[in-house]
């Protein structure tokens, strides 16, 4: 494909699911795909590193602790595959571990965007040498992507840093229902998830982790309108939308939306989009598991979790299954 037939193949998924989700009766939304312009990685890089976001930091040092037992589950011949890989950076410890405990470590990243996967590949390449990798560019949502088995490997298959939250339980279960159709018996899911809030881990923890005092999460969150301005032509005026994060207990998620401070009309590609006072746009859902659903999800898709590491406070848990 060419680099305009690349272009333009993105505008219209941009301007189908602004429409989609703008152009409606009831509740507007939009995806939270469309934060991920390159501003808006940057912003969540920089989310990941908030005093109130535990989520990023929480896993890294469960990784951390339990690496060297996390790599050798399976044995001593794994391939790493992972899912929405990003920049890999919190896999290098897992790939670490791997490497000294065998020979030869194959990496398998999969993700959307080439400029993480190519970011992924060349710090992996200078940090951790003797690791090969095979990236691949593919939504795992909407596309096909491949795993490749090395003969006598087993494969671990990565999908961390609770972006499965983004999903709602029914698609997650597809999703993961794909992947399980990508291994074999014995193959592994290793799966990151933050948990619902319990003793240790209050709703307002929550609430902070999606609305931090420096209003990067605001900033991430309203960055959407910005693409849509720049993208398809339309007219947001940002300060008229302000990002609120709401806990709905009923399906144990976080939501994100941009609440219309005003009654306002907005522009894109011709169509007029209107919007009373209060009114929101509702950008995001991270849902929060309860090991109880954690363990429904699994099973339903013919995974059999064998083991749950955990912070103590157990905000988050990464969770190890067989393929069964
Ligand atoms: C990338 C989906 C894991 O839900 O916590 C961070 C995205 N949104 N702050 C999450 C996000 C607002 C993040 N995931």
């Amino acid at each position: 494909m060419t680099a305009a037939a690349t272009v333009s193949t993105l505008n219209d998924a941009v301007l189908s699911a602004a429409l989609t989700g703008l152009n409606v009766k009831g509740q507007k939304s939009l995806p939270p795909w469309l934060f991920y312009d390159d501003l808006g990685s940057a912003l969540f890089e920089q989310i990941t590193a908030l005093p109130e976001y535990y989520l990023t930091r929480t896993e890294r040092a469960i990784f951390a602790e339990h690496a060297h037992e996390i790599v050798s589950a399976l044995g001593s011949d794994i391939t790493l595959a992972e899912l929405g890989a990003g920049s890999a950076a919190k896999t290098g410890i897992l790939l670490r571990a791997a490497s000294a405990a065998q020979p030869n470590v194959l990496y398998q990243p999969i993700d959307i965007s080439a400029s993480a996967l190519d970011e992924a590949a060349a710090s992996i390449a200078e940090h951790i040498p003797g690791v090969a990798i095979i990236p691949q560019v593919a939504n795992y949502i909407t596309e096909r992507y491949t795993i490749t088995r090395p003969a006598h490997y087993k494969v671990m298959a990565l999908y961390i840093g609770s972006s499965i939250g983004n999903f709602s339980p029914t698609e997650a279960i597809s999703i993961l229902c794909n992947l399980r159709h990508h291994l074999a018996p014995g193959d592994a899911l290793l799966l990151g998830v933050d948990l619902a809030p319990g003793r240790h881990k209050s709703v307002d923890t929550l609430l902070a982790a999606y609305d931090d005092a420096a209003g990067t999460t605001a900033a991430f969150n309203q960055n959407i309108l910005t693409r849509l301005n720049r993208e398809l032509a339309a007219d947001f005026d940002l300060s008229r939308f302000a990002h609120r994060a709401r806990w709905n207990a009923r399906d144990s998620r976080i939501e994100m939306h941009l609440e219309s401070l005003a009654d306002q009309t907005v522009h894109i590609a011709g169509k007029r989009i209107a919007f009373t006072p209060g009114e929101t746009i509702h950008t995001e859902n991270s849902h929060k598991f309860t090991t109880r659903a954690l363990k429904t999800l699994l099973t339903n898709a013919r995974f059999t979790p064998t083991r749950t590491f955990t912070d103590a406070n157990h905000t988050f848990a990464v969770t190890l299954a067989t393929a069964t």
